[in-house]
């Protein structure tokens, strides 16, 4: 397995061309299904998540063409195809609960695997499945497969109001892309706001949709017969934009995003300033970017995760490496998954002083954390360690970078870049 080493206490500098979103790649491959016409994605991240969403496609029967490095492709999902997602392909990725609305919107019927356990949490699909029921779909679980049709031989599913028990990103996008070809109005109510939403719902009114609302906790849909092929941008990653902005803010320089939003992180910036970090966005000849700029220790900030526009869970790990060599204790509160807290003890190791207790972590910032091998448990804790091992003293060894791999496009040679020493084990 593939290891970062990893020599720390280099400042940043440079420039870093920020990719498209993970979290929106994965549902945009997925809403290809929705018509028979080739769709063109453009600026899709190179990412083993998007390869496994790739071959579960594959295997259904959609034919895919890639065009050149900027991370271009068409997809083509003519009939037939079948509608199913394996075992062997969704266990390896939850995301893949993604192709269970726009299947059964085009197909009528679905055979999709359960997701089953992940890392930061049990993570239920049960919202999704009552979305779907509500939407005049039948669904029984049987040997570890959502088996779903529409009954007495109809073929469309029906809008309807849903109203989900709590915000859920990939349910929202799961019920866009069905109510786009059902049968009149759809609302959802408590929708997801993220920016990996509104631009599917982007994507989506470009092959003909017909939608409003998305970017707010309340989304009209009008079904529509038919949907056609259309060519999409893939919006930037604020993640990896996010991932970045604490690496400089930790190790101190001054570093240009390339590509990167930042309307779409305003929560995380926010709080970098509060810390001391000088944060610059814009757009000029060569689109957005983001500049961030500091040195020395900045000041230990306190923040709770919640949903979008407030701060991403999926940034609370990589804020926490940074906390844990900032001035001053820090109190992280956890509120959307009730384990994640992994990279914790491996940054322990490191020599960090942390505290959990349930959802709360408090950390006491120290001068220096000192190099060690470590291992990654998740994708974010994966980000998070080489963020530590960008600062420590000596050299940091990151194992099972397979993590980081899923939802960074080569990292390391970013980071290298801009002044990192850092280098892939094979
Ligand atoms: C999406 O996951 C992201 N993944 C996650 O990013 C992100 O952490 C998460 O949203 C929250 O922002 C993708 O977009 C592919 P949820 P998702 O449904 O949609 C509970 C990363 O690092 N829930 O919004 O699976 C759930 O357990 C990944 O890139 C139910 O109980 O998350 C959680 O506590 C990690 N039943 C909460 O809701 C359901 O049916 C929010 O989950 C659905 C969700």
């Amino acid at each position: 397995m593939d290891k970062l080493r990893i020599t720390g206490g280099r400042a940043l500098h440079g420039e870093v061309m920020i990719s498209g979103a993970k979290n929106a790649a994965l549902p945009e491959l997925c809403a290809t299904l929705l018509t028979a016409d080739p769709v063109t994605l453009t600026n899709v991240p190179r990412l083993r998540d998007v390869a496994t969403m790739r071959h579960l496609l594959d295997n259904m029967g959609v034919k895919t063409v890639t065009h050149g490095e900027r991370g271009g492709m068409t997809l083509h999902a003519a009939d037939p195809i079948n509608p199913e997602a394996p075992y062997e392909l969704v266990k390896t990725m939850r995301a893949s609960v993604l192709v269970l609305g726009p299947l059964l919107a085009r197909f009528g019927r679905a055979r999709v695997s359960l997701p089953g356990g992940c890392a930061i949490g049990s993570r239920p699909v049960d919202q999704h499945i009552k979305g779907m029921q509500a939407m005049g779909a039948e669904i029984v679980v049987e040997h570890g497969y959502m088996v779903a049709q529409l009954p007495g031989g109809k073929k469309r599913l029906r809008g309807a109001r849903i109203a989900t028990d709590m915000v859920t990103v990939t349910g929202t996008e799961n019920f866009l892309m069905a109510a786009a070809l059902a049968e009149g109005e759809t609302l959802l109510e408590n929708a997801a706001q993220e920016p990996e939403i509104a631009d599917l719902a982007e994507m989506l009114i470009a092959m003909g949709a017909k939608i409003e609302g998305h970017g707010t906790s309340r989304i009209h849909i009008q079904g529509v017969e038919r949907l056609h092929g259309c060519t999409h941008q893939v919006v930037a990653d604020r993640i990896e934009a996010g991932t970045f902005l604490c690496a400089v803010a930790a190790t101190g320089g001054d570093v240009v995003l390339r590509h990167g939003r930042a309307d779409h992180l305003e929560a995380v910036i926010d709080k970098l300033v509060e810390a001391g970090a000088k944060i610059e966005a814009g757009k000029d000849t060569g689109g957005d970017f983001i500049r961030v700029r500091a040195s020395g220790r900045l000041k230990a900030q306190s923040f709770r995760t919640t949903e979008y526009p407030g701060f991403p869970t999926d940034m609370q790990a990589q804020f926490m490496a940074l906390n844990c060599i900032s001035h001053g204790m820090a109190k992280v509160t956890e509120t959307i998954f009730e384990n994640r807290f992994m990279h914790v003890n491996e940054m322990i190791r490191l020599g960090a002083r942390i505290q959990t207790d349930g959802k709360v972590a408090v950390v006491e910032g120290i001068e220096k954390l000192s190099g060690a091998t470590v291992m990654a448990t998740d994708l974010r804790a994966s980000a998070s360690l080489v963020i530590a091992g960008l600062v420590a003293e000596g050299d940091t060894i990151v194992d099972r970078i397979y993590h980081l791999d899923r939802g960074y496009d080569q990292m390391e040679k970013k980071l290298r870049g801009i002044g990192a020493d850092i280098e892939r084990i094979k």
